[in-house]
């Protein structure tokens, strides 16, 4: 959409302008694409610094869409985003923006300070001033992670709204500033936040560094799976549109100045999912059965590695009827699927070349 006939305001037509921060990763590409379609009167402005964990083609199917807009500026650029906030004068925020891969945040914890706390911060400055005090109709939701919960060791026990922080990684300890922050602005300036917490997402478009691409991409190229630990950790694995469909229910619905927690009952501990994934593997590229299970390797544990993450979904449920809409074994299948049918996107982030997309999209246009 042209920014120009419009700039400081809701564009003609439309009934709101929504920021959406962090649109051109995974889960934030699955919203915008949602948004952008089922909501064809909202504007979706998709504001993103283009990471590596940032990729453009990640949006190529909605990126002609009349109501979206891409806005490339970085959080921790406070004066980017009064500029963005100036031009696009957003009803609503929906901020997704983070630094989200604990293995890095174990090496670089410092850039998860900058982006995932001074970065939500700088935007809650800016929705606070730009907003000034108008805050009848407007929405901040916050996207974080069950992570902040830290580690589950009693059998049985679930995460739940009430459950206190206890987080245990930097990635996990600068999402919990991040929502601390999110609600002490709630609290003090009465700003409009509304939070959920989501247990592990998988799907198409998630970056090779994550368990479930990292293992099919290394099947695929035929490469050791890296099995931290004896591979007995536990996490809760939820498809990611079934993520996006939950953050557009909240959204709508939610009651402001709550939490929901967003998880689908489906736990897995790390190598029974992973033997898994080598059958269906196995399965789809015609190979001998227990041929990809083969190049399973039990490396060093992760530092502090968490032993188990599960979520009780039932306020969500209860009070906003949502349900997943796939089960696990259909995720996967649409999963692996997705990363088989989608071999250059593997080797354009792989190889780095997804970088020059934005170049061809916007610069030289
Ligand atoms: P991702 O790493 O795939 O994408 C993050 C996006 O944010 C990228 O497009 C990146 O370019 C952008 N970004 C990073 N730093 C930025 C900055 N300084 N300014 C502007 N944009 C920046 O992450 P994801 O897995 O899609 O996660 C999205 C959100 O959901 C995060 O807040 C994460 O904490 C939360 N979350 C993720 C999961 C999961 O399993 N992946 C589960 C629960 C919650
Ligand atoms: P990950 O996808 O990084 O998500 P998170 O750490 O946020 O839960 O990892 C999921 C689980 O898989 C976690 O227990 C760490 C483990 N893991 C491996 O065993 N090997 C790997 O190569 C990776 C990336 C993760």
């Amino acid at each position: 959409m042209q920014a120009d006939t419009w700039q400081g305001q809701v564009p003609f037509g439309m009934s709101k302008s929504i920021l959406v921060t962090g649109g051109a990763g995974f889960i934030g590409s699955h919203l915008v694409r949602r948004l952008v379609s089922q909501h064809p009167t909202w504007h979706i402005i998709n504001l993103d610094a283009l990471t590596y964990a940032g990729n453009l083609e990640n949006c190529a199917d909605f990126a002609q869409a009349p109501n979206y807009t891409f806005a490339k500026a970085d959080i921790t650029d406070a004066a980017a985003l009064e500029a963005v906030f100036a031009q696009y004068n957003p009803t609503d925020i929906i901020h997704l923006a983070a630094e989200s891969h604990v293995d890095r945040s174990i090496e670089a914890p410092m850039d998860f300070v900058l982006t995932n706390v001074v970065g939500t911060v700088n935007l809650l400055n800016a929705a606070r001033k730009y907003w000034a005090g108008a805050f009848e109709g407007k929405r901040f939701y916050h996207v974080s992670t069950d992570e902040v919960f830290g580690s589950l060791h009693q059998p049985g026990t679930f995460f739940t709204e009430t459950t206190a922080y206890d987080p245990q990684s930097p990635y996990s300890a600068s999402k919990a500033s991040s929502d601390h922050f999110v609600r002490a602005y709630g609290n003090t300036y009465k700003l409009p936040v509304i939070l959920s917490n989501c247990s592990n997402n998988y799907g198409p478009n998630q970056f090779p560094e994550k368990l479930i691409p990292l293992m099919i991409n290394n099947i695929r190229t035929g490469k050791p799976l890296p099995v931290y630990g004896e591979g007995i950790n536990v996490r809760d694995w939820l498809y990611v549109e079934d993520h996006a469909i939950a953050i557009e229910r909240i959204f709508l619905d939610g009651n402001l100045g709550e939490t929901y927690l967003i998880g689908g009952l489906n736990e897995w501990k790390n190598i029974d999912l992973v033997h898994h994934l080598c059958q269906l593997m196995d399965r789809k590229l015609n190979l001998t059965e227990g041929q990809s299970a083969k190049l399973i390797t039990f490396v060093k544990d992760r530092a502090g590695h968490d032993l188990r993450y599960a979520i009780d979904p039932a306020k969500l449920q209860r009070e906003l009827g949502w349900q997943p809409t796939v089960t696990f074994e259909q995720g996967l299948e649409k999963t692996v699927d997705w990363y088989l049918a989608n071999g250059p996107w593997l080797e354009s982030v792989t190889s780095g070349a997804y970088r020059a997309y934005y170049d061809k999209q916007y610069q030289t246009a």
